[in-house]
């Protein structure tokens, strides 16, 4: 890992314009199971059940007992780890312009990082699927479920259900970030899931170079990234900053 760790470093330092994708496995080590692999939310859930817009809209008050709620309450008390930490610090160090995310805890802009994408949306609001109303998450009475507007409207979370659009300004930015990009960190993601998973295809076909950072090989693998530092995002992070560090 140690030669991966000083090739990272090196082409970070060589980056005019670095931006980081991240997934479900930089949060794992924040307490946030991930989606997919052992002790993933979809591994004891359906997500066509529990994750699709249509179930939600037949049915909301199961969605908020199975998934929603369960979700709300490990974020909440999630704080940020040394991957989110590693990501912020590299901002601060003029490395990395921005973070797109897949992930809904806040945890990347907890940690410091200015420029967050949130792909999928956020658990940190609530909306009303009646009048479009939202409200802090904080703020929504969760006492009976579904929890209800002021209007009676069902609130949902900010987050993009299967089945919905990725919110187009997002999109739209993140693209421009990939196209733009001469290299893209890929941080705990199992990179099945589009339109997130084209961002590095679409940087790597403008020319950027792609580093993976994962304990597991993905579809990127060995196709798209040009390789993989094997590990968890807050082990690699740590030794990535004290290699660049060391280089100052
Ligand atoms: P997944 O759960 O699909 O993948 C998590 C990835 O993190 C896997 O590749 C793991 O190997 C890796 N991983 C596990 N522990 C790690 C650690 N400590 N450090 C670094 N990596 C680690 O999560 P996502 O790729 O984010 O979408 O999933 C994408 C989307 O699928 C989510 O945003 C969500 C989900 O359904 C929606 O709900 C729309």
């Amino acid at each position: 890992m140690k030669d991966l760790i000083r090739r990272a470093a090196e082409d970070l330092m060589g980056a005019k314009r670095a931006v980081a994708l991240t997934g479900a496995g930089i949060s794992v080590e924040s307490g946030i199971p991930p989606f997919r692999g052992s002790g993933g939310v979809w591994e004891r859930i359906d997500p066509m059940e529990y994750g699709h817009i249509e179930t939600f809209e037949v049915n909301p008050g199961r969605v908020w007992r199975g998934l929603i709620q369960e979700l709300k309450d490990i974020i909440d008390r999630a704080s940020p780890n040394d991957g989110h930490r590693g990501l912020a610090r590299l901002e601060s160090m003029g490395l990395l312009d921005a973070v797109i995310t897949q992930n809904v805890d806040g945890l990347h802009q907890a940690a410091g990082s200015t420029d967050v994408l949130e792909f999928h949306g956020n658990c940190a609001w609530q909306r009303c699927m009646d009048c479009g109303e939202k409200v802090k998450s904080h703020d929504v009475d969760v006492s009976t479920l579904p929890p209800r507007c002021l209007c009676g409207g069902v609130f949902r979370p900010d987050w993009v259900f299967f089945g919905e659009d990725i919110p187009p300004m997002t999109l739209q930015r993140s693209q421009q970030l990939a196209m733009r990009c001469d290299l893209m960190l890929v941080v705990g993601t199992s990179a099945v899931v589009h339109p997130a998973a084209y961002m590095p295809v679409i940087a790597r076909d403008t020319g950027a170079r792609i580093i993976e950072i994962n304990p597991e090989r993905t579809p990127l693998t060995g196709t798209i990234s040009d390789y993989l530092i094997r590990g968890g995002a807050g082990e690699v992070m740590n030794a990535l900053i004290a290699e660049l560090e060391g280089m100052k």
